[in-house]
């Protein structure tokens, strides 16, 4: 099959939304495929004259939002309030497991979640001659309070809110290791066995790491402002130094400042109502399971991607920033120098009323914005509006406690029935769908 190519119109990023769609209509598609495409049907064109101006003022080439399968848990309680959780998901098994979940943590009193002050953090990395290096890292260690203040002074209003820098922290990486392919199939060799690498300068990185709060943001774009700050400063400062060359000044994903704590106790008569196995039974299944993905890092990884689809498909409709998320998350997970699972579940006795639960527990790193962002566009507020979801701690709270529900769904399904079985259901629907010679409209 062969498609037309759509002669772009000269400054196409530049057009208007309403004409760059009109322009794919009279060009590539017809407009019912492109209505369909942007889910436009349902909203007034004043709210849809709002939405377009608010995207188009984030993203290069916007012509519209895209739909997902939205679904929803509708009472889900962290921290004793009662949260909606709308989630947007292509798998199937995912909302049904969380929903079938949410009642179980709910019969056990929710979730209880905590986590620290939230920061977020940028490097700034200068190479420099290895024979200036600690002359470098000396100076630039003793002037912290002249960095902070310039740092703080790329962003007033941050500042104002009561955030900016808390720490400026620095290192030397003396030997760093140069790129180098890793491709072992034998087009890669072949073409590799051409070249000679050419040698690296002799010089080392000066790496100095910027620990902001960044209060109710999620602070990506507010850190590499005050990051370029510092690099421009310091080339200002230290520009002529012999061998000195500025390498980068980015946000750093890893979020350990961010490490969002949930648990839940879920007692032994909860487990047995809703599970219809002996406590024993059911936790030693859980047991085997951890002890698996404890071991097994091709497990872990698995584990943890069952958490991320809770996780990712909650975050979306609040427009939070989902690469992030699942970076920090690989990260949490691999910070011992070995993929391990993100969540914990043990069946214990309670030391005072004797009682057993199946206790179980996630520590994540997660990213993430109660401002900023992409707040400012109406589906996202009303996302947090429907989720009620009233602040910073209260969205990190919700999704960390998602993914235990999520991870605790799937282990739930592994040890009992298997994965299959909750898709039978859907795939049902859209056979019957499919049956009926139903078709989208093109
Ligand atoms: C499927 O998307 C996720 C699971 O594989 C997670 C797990 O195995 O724990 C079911």
């Amino acid at each position: 099959m062969s498609f037309k190519r759509f002669e772009i119109p000269p400054r196409f990023h530049d057009l208007p939304m309403g004409m760059r769609r009109a322009s794919l209509c009279a060009d590539l598609t017809s407009e019912n495929v492109l209505k369909t495409l942007l889910g436009r049907h349902d909203l007034d064109d004043k709210a849809y004259d709002f939405i377009d101006r608010s995207i188009d003022a984030m993203i290069e080439n916007a012509i519209g939002t895209h739909p997902m399968p939205l679904g929803v848990v509708p009472n889900f309680c962290v921290d004793g309030t009662m949260h909606a959780v709308a989630m947007a998901t292509e798998e199937p098994s995912v909302i049904a497991g969380f929903n079938r979940v949410s009642r179980v943590f709910n019969a056990s009193g929710g979730t209880l979640t905590s986590m620290p002050m939230p920061m977020t953090a940028a490097q700034i990395a200068i190479a420099i001659s290895p024979q200036n290096a600690s002359h470098l890292l000396e100076n630039l260690q003793s002037r912290v309070d002249d960095w902070r203040t310039i740092a703080n002074d790329a962003n007033p209003a941050l500042v104002a809110a009561g955030g900016g820098v808390v720490q400026i922290d620095f290192e030397m990486i003396a030997t760093a290791e140069s790129a180098r392919c890793h491709c072992t199939t034998d087009a890669c060799f072949a073409t590799l066995a051409e070249f000679d690498s050419i040698e690296p300068i002799n010089e080392v990185l000066v790496v100095a790491t910027l620990h902001v709060s960044t209060r109710d943001a999620m602070g990506a774009n507010a850190v590499n402002a005050m990051a370029e700050a510092l690099q421009n400063a310091w080339f200002e400062h230290y520009g002529k130094m012999d061998g000195y060359a500025p390498c980068m000044a980015i946000v750093s994903n890893r979020a350990a400042e961010r490490n969002v704590h949930a648990q839940v106790s879920i007692p032994e008569q909860v487990i047995e109502q809703y599970t219809k196995l002996d406590f024993d039974d059911f936790s030693q299944r859980i047991d085997r399971a951890m002890r698996f993905a404890n071991a097994s890092p091709a497990r872990a990884v698995t584990h943890n991607k069952g958490i991320l689809n809770g996780i990712v498909a909650a975050a979306t409709p609040l427009g939070q920033d989902t690469r992030a998320i699942c970076a920090s998350a690989i990260d949490a997970a691999t910070r011992t120098g070995i993929h391990k699972p993100l969540t914990q579940w043990f069946g214990a006795q309670h030391r005072e009323n004797g009682k057993r639960y199946l206790v179980g527990s996630i520590d994540i790193d997660i990213p993430v914005g109660f401002v900023g962002g992409m707040r400012h566009i109406p589906h996202i507020d009303a996302a947090f509006k429907f989720d009620h979801i009233s602040s910073l701690s209260a969205l990190s709270g919700v999704l960390a406690s998602v993914g235990l529900a999520q991870n605790f769904a799937a282990l739930w399904a592994l040890v009992t029935d298997g994965i299959q079985a909750g898709h039978i259901k859907l795939h049902d629907k859209k056979k019957a769908i499919e049956a009926n010679g139903e078709s989208p409209p093109h």
